[in-house]
């Protein structure tokens, strides 16, 4: 099969890091021997997956030589070893961020980090696993949010249910609220019936587009916006260190920026962290069974996938750049395979 892996440095005293990241020039179209999946695992036909920006600096990347890159999948399952699913099934997931290999024609992957896919098309489908669920766990898992009680609920029953309880909204904040994390977490708070105040750089850029998500306030940073339940940042920095006067006393502070890993301890020792707010950097984790829910929510039309470009297997160098860069359009970059 074809896969694309990162070769090595060509010098062999830099060896590439996360601090010497490999350039789009590393990766490359291999022939490899296509994986046999063990059991309680799927061999797909990869489809889709997504490139994320900065993923050439990920630490895990760099623990073996000739990693395959690649998280998000959709897909048709092969070889189910496993009774989950049947071969034919239609399927999209994420694989752990420990075990990147999706950017290949085919992958193993686990049942339990798969689900069977919506019915949008295999680009849109890649465009969830990793963004909709590190934006479902920072809400519901870690940031404390309840889930609505019945998922089968239309919009409109939920509209007017929130209209009675708008006087206990609770209220959430979200960073870089159009970004690829973000334009979930805006949905998602909204199905869960909070006010949604979404930040971003430019309104005129992305307030309209906020708006149809779900926002019910869109802000820039700096600007005064009230005191908030949850803080969801999706930007770190500057960014982030504003975040904790905006918090209520037992307010909770979820960073899902991957350089914040840290922020806790680093505002601590700096003197920014509040007493009495609850704050956390986390991982995504994922599961078949949040998968399930969003793919559910795609089907029903309350969540929404977005591909902001998508480039063949072949351009990958190409469309690693492209994502790293700023782009104009929204979501996702995907890869087809
Ligand atoms: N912890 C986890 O498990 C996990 C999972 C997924 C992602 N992440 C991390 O979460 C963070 C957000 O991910 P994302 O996919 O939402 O990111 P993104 O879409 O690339 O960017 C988020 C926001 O940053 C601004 N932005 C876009 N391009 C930029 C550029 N070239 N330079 C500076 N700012 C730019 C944009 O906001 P404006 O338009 O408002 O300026 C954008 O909405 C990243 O650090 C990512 O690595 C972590």
């Amino acid at each position: 099969m074809q896969a694309i892996r990162i070769h090595p440095s060509q010098s062999p005293s830099t060896p590439y890091s996360p601090t010497n990241p490999a350039p789009s020039t590393a990766l490359h179209i291999d022939k490899i021997p296509i994986p046999k999946p063990p059991p309680g695992h799927l061999l797909i036909r990869t489809k889709a997956s997504t490139i994320i920006r900065d993923m050439l600096t990920w630490p895990e990347y760099y623990h073996q030589e000739n990693t395959i890159p690649g998280h998000d999948f959709s897909g048709i399952v092969v070889d189910p070893n496993d009774s989950s699913f049947s071969a034919g099934a239609e399927v999209f997931g994420m694989a752990h961020a420990n075990r990147a290999s999706t950017w290949a024609e085919y992958a193993v992957v686990k049942s339990a980090e798969t689900a069977r896919k919506p019915a949008i098309s295999f680009e849109e489908a890649a465009a969830l696993p990793l963004s909709a669920q590190t934006a479902y766990e920072a809400l519901f898992v870690h940031g404390g949010l309840g889930l609505p009680a019945r998922f089968a609920r239309e919009r409109v029953d939920k509209a007017e249910e929130d209209e009675q309880r708008q006087e206990r909204k609770q209220r959430v904040l979200v960073t870089g609220a159009a970004g690829g994390v973000g334009l979930f977490v805006v949905q998602l708070a909204s199905w869960a019936g909070v006010h949604v105040v979404a930040a971003s750089g430019s309104v005129e850029r992305n307030g309209e587009f906020l708006r149809g998500l779900g926002a019910d306030e869109i802000v820039e940073y700096g600007n005064d916006v009230g005191n908030f339940d949850l803080v969801v940042d999706c930007v770190g920095g500057g960014v982030l260190e504003r975040c904790w006067e905006v918090l209520k006393d037992g307010g909770v502070l979820v960073s899902v920026d991957s350089a914040s890993f840290d922020f806790v301890e680093v505002h601590r020792s700096r003197g920014i962290a509040r007493e009495g707010v609850k704050a956390l950097f986390f991982i995504v984790e994922g599961s078949a069974e949040v998968l399930g829910i969003i793919g559910d929510l795609v089907d029903r039309g309350i969540l929404k996938s977005f591909v902001a470009a998508s480039f063949p297997f072949e351009r990958v160098q190409e469309a690693y750049d492209y994502a790293n860069g700023r782009y104009e359009g929204r979501g996702k970059v995907v890869l087809t395979i």
